[in-house]
């Protein structure tokens, strides 16, 4: 696969915490699948970032190979993206501190999510969670990634990994590709369906406010139909609006069509009557995925062949890269 240089490369990952919600899948998981036809691709569980938080281990170990078998049930295919799990790719956190020892306490003291999460978790606030980007860099920076598809809340991180590449190949020689994140117009930040000026989440502890993809579809349609509106009661797209602009926005990012066109199409309808359309299209994008996972997850070994695979590529690929850093920073390799 690394041959093929010709083809613009793209990593991404995703955190095996809580079950994905709509806002994952729209952010991110759904235009890994379109890059795939394009792209030389490479996309991970990011299982070492989820211990930031502490995890049970035994849901931990279940929510990994759950992420795994949801990759493929979304469309990801394993002859033409990498598909691992990071903790399997020892480069990772190798690399990891190689780069820790080049990024500032200050710039990791500005991000947003770890001032978030560390509010959050406030009996918690480990280095393992105010080091997560440098983590993330290295995740990224092995692989030599062109674009790192990802939905507008990684964007800061995508940053960073960019400052953290350019500071290093300033000071050691050309190492990392510097990598710009890509970030798709639709469904880059899905929001809470109960408070819509949040980003919808999986770590929310109201479950109406998130549409997990494990949701059956009653249950979908019973979570929009709750969702917070306005009392204009007219499916238009302003500002203020920040419930309907959010459904009108899953509503574009899932059919395609245009806000222009959803307005015209429930002219003269209420937000009942969007809500429930809303949902029936979530749902019914979702009941295939959750199909096909059932059946993947019904072969283990199967899954853990794929796991087996992946790992072995991937780490040839982060091999050469973490080789090239160890080189250039001046430790002998044997
Ligand atoms: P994570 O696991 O929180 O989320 C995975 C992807 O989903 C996107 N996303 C959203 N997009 C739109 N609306 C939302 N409400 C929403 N919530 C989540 C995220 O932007 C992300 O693209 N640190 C990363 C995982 C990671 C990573 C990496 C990503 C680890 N290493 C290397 C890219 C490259 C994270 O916690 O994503």
């Amino acid at each position: 696969m690394e041959n093929q240089e010709r083809k613009k490369r793209a990593l991404s990952c995703i955190q095996p915490t809580g079950t994905p919600t709509l806002g994952n899948y729209l952010g991110a998981l759904r235009n890994w699948v379109q890059m795939q036809e394009d792209f030389d691709c490479f996309f991970a569980v990011a299982d070492l970032h989820a211990i930031t938080v502490r995890q049970e281990p035994s849901k931990l170990r279940q929510q990994i190979v759950e992420m795994f078998a949801l990759l493929l049930a979304i469309g990801l295919d394993p002859q033409k993206s990498l598909l691992f799990v990071q903790s399997h790719v020892p480069a990772h956190t190798q690399l990891s501190w190689l780069l820790s020892c080049n990024t500032q306490f200050g710039e990791l003291s500005r991000m947003t999510q770890f001032k978030d999460k560390s509010a959050k978790h406030a009996d918690n606030i480990n280095l393992g969670l105010f080091a997560y980007p440098t983590l993330m860099a290295a995740d990224i920076l092995l692989y030599q990634p062109d674009c790192i598809p990802v939905g507008a809340d990684q964007k800061q991180h995508c940053e960073l990994s960019r400052n953290i590449a350019e500071r290093f190949n300033g000071l050691y020689g050309n190492t990392f590709v510097v990598p710009e994140p890509f970030i798709m117009k639709t469904g880059a930040r899905v929001r809470s369906l109960q408070d819509p000026t949040k980003k919808m989440s999986k770590s929310d502890e109201n479950v109406n406010s998130f549409i997990s993809l494990k949701d059956d579809k009653d249950t979908v349609i019973r979570k929009f139909r709750r969702a917070v509106t306005d009392s204009e009661a007219k499916v238009r797209y302003a500002e203020g609006k920040d419930g309907i602009n959010n459904l009108m926005e899953i509503y574009s990012a899932i059919t395609g069509l245009s806000l222009d066109a959803i307005e015209q199409a429930f002219e003269g309808k209420g937000y009942g009557d969007f809500k429930t359309a809303v949902g029936e299209a979530v749902a019914n994008e979702l009941t295939p995925i959750q199909e096909r996972m059932n059946t993947l997850l019904a072969d283990k070994a199967q899954l853990e062949q794929l796991m087996r695979d992946g790992a072995a590529n991937a780490s040839r690929v982060a091999g050469r890269t973490l080789a090239k850093a160890q080189k250039k920073m001046g430790f002998v390799q044997l």
